[in-house]
């Protein structure tokens, strides 16, 4: 049993999809690993009138994303959930809610410890905090309160920064945990130790040795249901300004002093705030965006963006992005740096590539300036690892060299868990611990790189959009951002280590 307080996790928009997917089964893999204290309570917050029974049938007995096959203590762990109906907009009901909890807390003896999670659409992530501190629920007199916010934390840097000043008039920085699941993947943490643990890495790790660093996040899926949602936001604010820039503050982060919250966060923020801001100039050259087409994916006709349910049938929202950009600081000088993520690409596939520079003298008789190249490949998922490619000896007559693979992955440790992000991310913040959470003044940076683009793309009709069809890396002109000769973005597969034209899609 870990040593947690006792508290209550109070979900806001608990009949949300996020609820059912991620919240509960995270809670419920806490709860069979005895993670969770002795006194634990769940309240799931919503407008729908349900009485505890048939939220927790809901939310329990038929979800269906709870691994729950032949567990006798499911009945045990139901009781733990509680529902309580309320319009999250009327400032009167707080006061039912503060009485609610204060009636579960003596129950479940909770010592008003409480974590609060808004998984509610943005609009209300600054009016729940508001409303839960006139009643005194931000208060830590008698134990300690946190407010989980999900993402998009804004919509630009103007928004972002409200938001933020809105929260800390109720509540201190440390009371607030912005959640970015991608910053709970194992792989995504193991970033920093393959960083900082390892000796043969970090001398290397500098603009001496690196010729570019590449992170691909590629989806298979399209918008799905979420199209409503999606055409207000696109790729860059749904990926890039979020997830994809968080793994650019721990690739390029320097050395943080100890591995505390403090530590780390200050050394991404140093990141952020290090990115050389885009010209016009450099948005039109350097950034491609692009919207998937119809087409036909293994025999299958597949819709395009526009024709989605909830899409403007004249968007103009990207759902690709490719950028290319410099990190302004002693270590990254001159280093291009090259995100892309998109959806309805051939694969799911996320991962960071560190291309290293050629050898400076082709001793070998077929080496060329591709060949001669080590690269280190960080699988954040599906098959999770870390490949290193370097060149080696064909056997036989000369000396031709052919690049091979050393690879590690994740599968192979047969008895280790590897826990959902969302497990991790709450186990966290029960503990207070913010490491794996976005702090306000990082967003902001991150913010302030991202909005003189999307200000671009708004004010600037002549800047194109390219379609792409489903099923393809992107638009054709993507290959152009990346300079040098022959350099190529990395087309992944499935299998870290299949990289060949003939991979398994
Ligand atoms: C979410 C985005 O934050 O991340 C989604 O809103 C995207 O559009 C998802 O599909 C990707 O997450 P993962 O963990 O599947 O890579």
């Amino acid at each position: 049993m870990v040593n947690n307080d006792n508290q209550i996790l109070v979900i806001f928009g608990a009949s949300g999809d996020l609820t059912a997917r991620k919240l509960i089964p995270a809670i419920y893999n806490l709860y069979k690993k005895k993670y969770l204290p002795e006194k634990y309570a769940i309240v799931g917050v919503g407008r729908s009138a349900y009485d505890n029974d048939t939220f927790r049938k809901k939310a329990v007995f038929e979800n269906e994303h709870l691994k729950k096959k032949g567990d006798e203590s499911l009945d045990e762990f139901a009781q733990l959930v509680h529902y309580h109906s309320m319009d999250t907009s009327d400032a009167e009901d707080y006061k039912k809610l503060a009485d609610r909890l204060y009636s579960i807390d003596g129950y479940h003896g909770t010592n008003c410890n409480a974590i609060f999670y808004l998984s509610v659409p943005p609009s209300l992530y600054s009016v729940i905090p508001k409303h839960l501190a006139s009643v005194g629920l931000n208060k830590e007199t008698n134990g300690w309160t946190r407010v989980i916010i999900e993402k998009p934390f804004g919509y630009d840097l103007k928004s972002a920064q409200e938001l933020n000043k809105s929260l800390l008039e109720d509540y201190h920085e440390n009371q607030i945990y912005r959640i970015d699941h991608y910053l709970g993947k194992e792989t995504v943490q193991n970033l920093l130790v393959t960083r900082f643990s390892n000796s043969i890495f970090e001398p290397l790790w500098n603009r001496n040795y690196i010729h570019r660093v590449e992170i691909t996040s590629a989806e298979s899926v399209g918008v799905e249901k979420r199209g409503g949602y999606y055409d207000g936001s696109g790729a860059m604010r749904d990926m890039v300004q979020n997830h994809l820039l968080q793994l650019i503050g721990l690739v390029a982060m320097e050395p943080p002093v100890k591995s505390d919250a403090h530590s780390i966060r200050n050394e991404k923020l140093k990141v952020f705030q290090s990115l050389r801001p885009m010209t016009k100039d450099d948005i039109r050259n350097d950034v491609v965006r692009g919207q998937y087409l119809a087409s036909t994916i293994k025999g299958e006709s597949v819709k395009g963006y526009r024709e989605e349910e909830g899409v403007n049938p004249e968007s103009r929202t990207e759902t690709f992005v490719a950028l290319k950009f410099f990190i302004d600081n002693w270590r990254w000088a001159g280093v291009p740096f090259y995100i892309r993520s998109g959806k309805k690409l051939p694969t799911r596939v996320s991962e960071v590539v560190i291309h290293f520079k050629p050898n400076h003298h082709h001793l070998f008789m077929n080496q060329t300036e591709v060949n001669a190249q080590n690269m280190l490949v960080i699988r954040i998922q599906p098959d999770e690892g870390i490949l290193i490619k370097f060149g080696m000896k064909v056997p036989g007559a000369g000396f031709q060299v052919k690049n091979v693979n050393m690879d590690f992955q994740y599968a192979d440790l047969t008895d280790a868990y590897v826990p959902d992000a969302y497990e991790r991310l709450l186990l966290d913040c029960m503990q207070g611990d913010a490491t794996l959470y976005a702090r306000g003044d990082s967003v902001e940076a991150a913010w302030e790189f991202i909005d003189p683009i999307l200000k671009a793309w708004q004010e600037d009709p002549a800047i194109p959009i390219y379609g792409y069809p489903a099923g393809t890396w992107g638009p054709e002109n993507v290959d152009d951002l990346i300079e040098g000769k022959n350099m190529a973005w990395r087309y992944p597969c499935k299998n870290l280590a299949d990289d060949g034209i003939f991979c398994e899609l």
